[in-house]
């Protein structure tokens, strides 16, 4: 097949032009040649070689190499596809080299080679399970294996977010990489709270799962000085324990200097109301995370009490609430931070995205002073 040969830098100006012209081939890919130029497939529409419109570049004919599947769908019977048009699964999840796909009642029976389909288009998946849905009070998934590249069933993994390595397992543990923008932010606020007091930031994360939230915050240098984590679920506690002790390995102080030693460095395993009862846990923190949307703004009575008081500090949370019903919540949350006797000096209640037909996922940010 012809191609036109460019210098590798000017690969993407001559894609574009011939794409607009409608001049390259779909027939095969981009072809990296041995002597610093790639090769863009042409098509009979493509002026000849000695055209000005090349400006001296010139064509060579290369043997192509057929495109390979680009999706899992292609390696499944034609006939089948289309006996099911509308069942196949359009999407899937990954966490590490585990994927999670929902799998229809009346494509069960095919769950096995699809599973193999996706192995043979993925080959960075060790382990395909069907999703049967979110159980029990740590809303974790149940998962059927359905194939496996190794043999092995193990779903503990390990993701990567932001830079740093997570250890997951999504049939034991809460962790969705769906809100990490939110981590994002989170890290811009507490970056704000360090300049506003002057100093590293002592954070609590009661509702930690395995950790996500720890691991864009302690990789910044002299930001946190210390921590209280934990998760009532014990798998995830462990998840997390593993993950903070990876953390904190990699953390580097401020201008090179070695990092100081956390100071408190908490994880507990036990459920977040019961937090402030321990007396030491009190009128620790100057930021307080919390993660448990079904339930966050009933909590916030139990946990205020942990952050510290005569100076500004920082609750944020995230929370499904009615439609309907965004300014009673709003209202629930004031007045929970006024019974703790926090003024507050700056709020934001923001929807970050829709969650059903009545219901938003929203997420609440409260700078305070608390006098207790
Ligand atoms: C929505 S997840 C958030 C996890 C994590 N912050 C994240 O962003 O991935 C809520 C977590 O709270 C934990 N949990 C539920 N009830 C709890 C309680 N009463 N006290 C502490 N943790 C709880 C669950 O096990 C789950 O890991």
């Amino acid at each position: 097949m012809r191609h036109l040969s460019v210098p590798s830098a000017q690969t993407q100006h001559w894609l574009e032009f011939c794409r607009t012209h409608q001049w390259n081939s779909k027939v095969a890919g981009i072809t990296r040649l041995a002597n610093g130029h790639n090769a863009i497939p042409l098509n009979d529409l493509a002026p000849f070689a000695d055209d000005q419109v090349w400006e001296g570049n010139t064509h060579i004919e290369l043997e192509i190499q057929p495109k390979g599947p680009t999706h899992w769908l292609e390696h499944i019977d034609e006939e089948l596809i289309k006996a099911h048009q509308e069942e196949w699964p359009r999407s899937y999840e990954i966490q590490g080299d585990v994927l999670i796909v929902k799998i229809e009642d009346t494509i069960w029976q095919y769950g096995e080679m699809i599973a193999d389909a996706m192995l043979t288009q993925l080959p960075g998946i060790r382990l395909v399970c069907a999703d049967l849905g979110v159980h029990g009070e740590f809303r974790v998934r149940k998962l059927h294996p359905l194939a496996s590249r190794d043999g092995s069933l193990e779903t503990r993994t390990r993701v990567r977010e932001h830079g740093s390595l997570l250890w997951v397992d999504p049939s034991a543990a809460y962790f969705s990489s769906r809100l990490s923008n939110e981590r994002i932010e989170t890290l811009a606020t507490a970056k704000r709270l360090r300049e506003r007091l002057g100093r590293g930031l002592v954070i609590a994360d009661p509702y930690a799962g395995v950790g996500p939230s720890m691991g864009v915050l302690i990789p910044e240098p002299g930001l946190i000085t210390g921590y209280l984590v934990g998760d009532l679920n014990p798998h995830a506690a462990e998840l997390l324990s593993l993950n903070m002790e990876y953390f904190s390995s990699r953390r580097k102080g401020e201008s090179d200097t070695p990092p100081e030693q956390f100071q408190p460095a908490e994880l507990h395993c036990k459920d977040a109301l019961e937090w402030a009862d321990e007396g030491s846990n009190r009128n620790q923190c100057d930021l307080i995370l919390v993660n448990l949307p079904h339930h966050s703004i009933d909590h916030l009575t139990a946990l205020l009490p942990l952050l510290k008081s005569n100076q500004t500090s920082v609750v944020r949370g995230w929370a499904i609430v009615e439609r309907a019903q965004i300014d009673t919540s709003e209202q629930a949350i004031l007045q929970a931070i006024s019974s703790a006797g926090g003024k507050v000096e700056h709020f934001t209640f923001h929807e970050v995205k829709g969650f059903s037909t009545t219901k938003i996922y929203m997420c609440f940010e409260a700078w305070i002073n608390l006098y207790p």
